[in-house]
């Protein structure tokens, strides 16, 4: 096959993002614009905030994707984009932008689902092997995917309320901990002993994942112990919820990986930068001879190239979108 050269956008929450992959792992360039600073005084992501964001910046970050990947508009095969699940009016922008470049360059355009994305950013770094099962926890998504090849997905289990980011975030949030919250309890889990009594929502045979219950009684404990007078050390506290989301997360994601007979398993999402969750994953993995793949940080949140290269084997599946195109909140695989 030719050389193909796929731009991607994506604009699904508080990152403003355009990248250029080569033949569908080749990283050419990857331009991220962070929102974080904005949101944080609101203690989350405000989405009219975030459309306006994307609006202003949308357009100057893909001249930089091209510009650093010191590729020209009639060179690239495809224009992907991030088509859902996500905050439509933030979709929105994204999808206008990748629409007005396709209608006016004559690049095909492609539609791309974000849990696709967070799987292919793995095959940045080094290419997938199938079949597979993937682990995409972040503040939007808690989802469990079996691919037997590429452009194929299956979904074994998702969050039936709070993503595990999310969960993060709330529980931060009662510990007076800064938005995003995820890497504070990471950090305060450290200096904590998990010997709290916390549920684990297990949900039977499911590969279903919930974890509102958990951020309830995480506050119901912490109420209960000052109506009582008593001090619960937020460390402890810290640990003990994070040790149960990693033990329910690790053990449905060997579940899924024995249940499909497939032995690699991929983690994606900025809940994969928690370092309990990778370290009970690698542990649990080399015991269960699972090969497990984490890609870097950078690749993990929320990024373009990796809808650049899931877009790619869309694009060679003949996969295209027309200028139609719309967002879906929650578009599933
Ligand atoms: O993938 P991502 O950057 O954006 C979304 O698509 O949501 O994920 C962000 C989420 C936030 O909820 C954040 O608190 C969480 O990832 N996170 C962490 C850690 N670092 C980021 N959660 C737990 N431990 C961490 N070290
Ligand atoms: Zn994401």
């Amino acid at each position: 096959t030719a050389k193909s050269l796929v731009l991607g956008i994506e604009t699904s929450c508080d990152e403003t993002a355009a990248a250029v992959v080569e033949d569908g792992h080749i990283l050419k360039s990857n331009i991220i614009s962070s929102q974080m600073e904005i949101h944080r005084r609101f203690g989350g992501v405000v989405p009219e905030v975030a459309s306006r964001r994307h609006v202003e910046r949308v357009t100057s970050i893909i001249e930089q994707a091209l510009g650093e990947a010191k590729v020209t508009k009639e060179e690239l095969s495809a224009v992907a984009v991030t088509q859902g699940p996500g905050l439509v009016g933030a979709l929105l922008i994204g999808i206008s932008a990748a629409k007005a470049f396709s209608f006016a360059t004559g690049v095909p355009l492609v539609g791309v689902h974000h849990i696709a994305g967070h799987i292919y950013a793995s095959h940045l770094v080094e290419p997938l092997r199938f079949p597979l099962v993937a682990l995409v926890a972040s503040g939007g998504h808690t989802e469990l995917i079996y691919m037997p090849e590429h452009n194929r997905f299956e979904r074994l289990g998702r969050t039936r309320d709070d993503a595990a980011g999310e969960a993060f975030d709330k529980v931060a949030r009662v510990l007076e901990l800064p938005y995003p919250g995820g890497p504070h309890i990471d950090r305060l889990a450290k200096a904590g002993a998990p010997h709290l009594d916390l549920p684990r929502s297990w949900l039977g045979d499911s590969l279903d994942f919930s974890f509102s219950g958990l951020k309830s009684a995480v506050i119901n404990l912490l109420h209960n112990s000052q109506q009582r007078g008593e001090t619960i050390e937020k460390a402890d506290l810290a640990a003990s919820f994070q040790a149960s989301v990693v033990e329910v997360l690790v053990e449905k994601a060997v579940r899924a990986t024995r249940l499909k007979g497939v032995s690699e398993l991929v983690l994606a999402g900025g809940v994969s930068a928690n370092s309990a969750l990778r370290e009970a994953l690698a542990s649990r993995c080399r015991e269960e001879g699972i090969i497990l793949r984490v890609p870097p940080l950078e690749l993990c949140t929320d990024n373009a190239a990796m809808i650049a290269a899931a877009g790619t084997y869309q694009f060679r599946d003949g996969q295209f979108a027309g200028l139609d195109l719309n967002a879906t909140a929650n578009l599933s695989l």
